[in-house]
């Protein structure tokens, strides 16, 4: 029995193995394992984060990647959408208004190159990392990760799902409740579905969406 118990938890424990974004097409280091790297910086986190003088709001963590200036994604609209009234244009952006989703966008609305850092890192003496296979202005490649500036086609994001939302539409569950999806201040951003550091699901999201799994957490359907 103890042998059981012991051989369940050491399976409970490799199932929860968590190898990080070094495993990830988000590696975009020399070593990285997706089309899109550098060929001369070694540091992973330095493309999206730095330590000192990032890019500063109180919404996005210690930012280092060029925003996007795109003027106007657009917002979702349709007959049944009830966060209608709290969605908001993620463009215009500058630093001080940028949401979460605005750090995604930084390099997958393809206006951007990839190795555009506000603080590269000291070790690279070229400064902003030399990147090899992207395009020739640097931005992400043309493909289905490249969404484009126009996000009137896509599930809506930067609205708030709060307890009105919830009580206008019953085909929702309660936002106070939600697992493993997460909610920023309020908001359904990119981020509340991916994670981009994520290396156990396909396309960095938070739930394997096996099932729709993903979708079940907010959809009661
Ligand atoms: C491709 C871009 C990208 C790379 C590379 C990246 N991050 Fe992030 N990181 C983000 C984004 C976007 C957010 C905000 C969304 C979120 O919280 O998931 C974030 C949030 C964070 C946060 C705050 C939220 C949390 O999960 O605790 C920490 C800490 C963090 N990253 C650390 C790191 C470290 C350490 C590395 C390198 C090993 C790294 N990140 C590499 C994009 C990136
Ligand atoms: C983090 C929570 C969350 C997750 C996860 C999520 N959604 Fe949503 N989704 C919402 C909220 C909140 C709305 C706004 C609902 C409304 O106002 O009608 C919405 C809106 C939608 C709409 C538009 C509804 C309309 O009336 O126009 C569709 C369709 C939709 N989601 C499908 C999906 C699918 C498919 C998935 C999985 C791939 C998914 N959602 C995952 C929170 C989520
Ligand atoms: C520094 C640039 C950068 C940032 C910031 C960034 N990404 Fe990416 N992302 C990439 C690159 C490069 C790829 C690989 C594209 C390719 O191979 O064509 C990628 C791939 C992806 C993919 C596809 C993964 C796959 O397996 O095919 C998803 C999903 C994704 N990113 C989501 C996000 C989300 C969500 C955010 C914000 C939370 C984000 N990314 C932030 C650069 C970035
Ligand atoms: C409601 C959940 C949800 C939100 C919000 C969301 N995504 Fe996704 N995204 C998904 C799912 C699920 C997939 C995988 C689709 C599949 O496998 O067919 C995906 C796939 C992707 C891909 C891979 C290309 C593709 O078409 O499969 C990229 C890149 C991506 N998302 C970026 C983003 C960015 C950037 C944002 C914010 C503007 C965002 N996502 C918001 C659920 C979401």
């Amino acid at each position: 029995m103890s042998v059981l118990v012991l051989l369940a938890s050491a399976a409970g424990w490799g199932s929860v193995v968590y190898a990080g974004i070094a495993t990830t097409k988000h590696n975009l280091s020399v070593v990285g394992l997706g089309a899109v790297k550098s060929i001369d910086e070694t540091e992973i986190c330095i493309f999206c984060h730095t330590p000192h003088r990032a890019i500063k709001n109180d919404n996005i963590p210690l930012w280092n990647h060029n925003l996007s200036t795109a003027g106007n994604y657009g917002v979702y609209t349709s007959p049944t959408f009830d966060g209608v009234t709290t969605v908001q244009d993620l463009g215009g952006t500058d630093a001080t208004t940028a949401a979460v989703s605005n750090l995604c966008l930084s390099c997958h609305d393809g206006t951007v190159a990839i190795n555009a850092l506000n603080n590269p890192s000291n070790a690279n003496q070229n400064g902003n990392p030399t990147m090899g296979g992207t395009n020739a202005d640097g931005t992400l490649p043309d493909g289905t990760s490249r969404l484009g500036t126009d996000l009137t086609d896509d599930h809506p994001v930067n609205f708030i799902f709060d307890a009105a939302l919830f009580a206008v539409d019953n085909s929702l569950n309660d936002p106070a409740t939600l697992t493993e999806v997460v909610l920023f201040n309020g908001t359904v951003q990119c981020a509340s579905c991916h994670d981009p550091h994520n290396s156990v699901n396909p396309a960095f999201l938070r739930v394997s969406n096996t099932g729709s799994a993903l979708c079940l957490r907010c959809h009661n359907k």
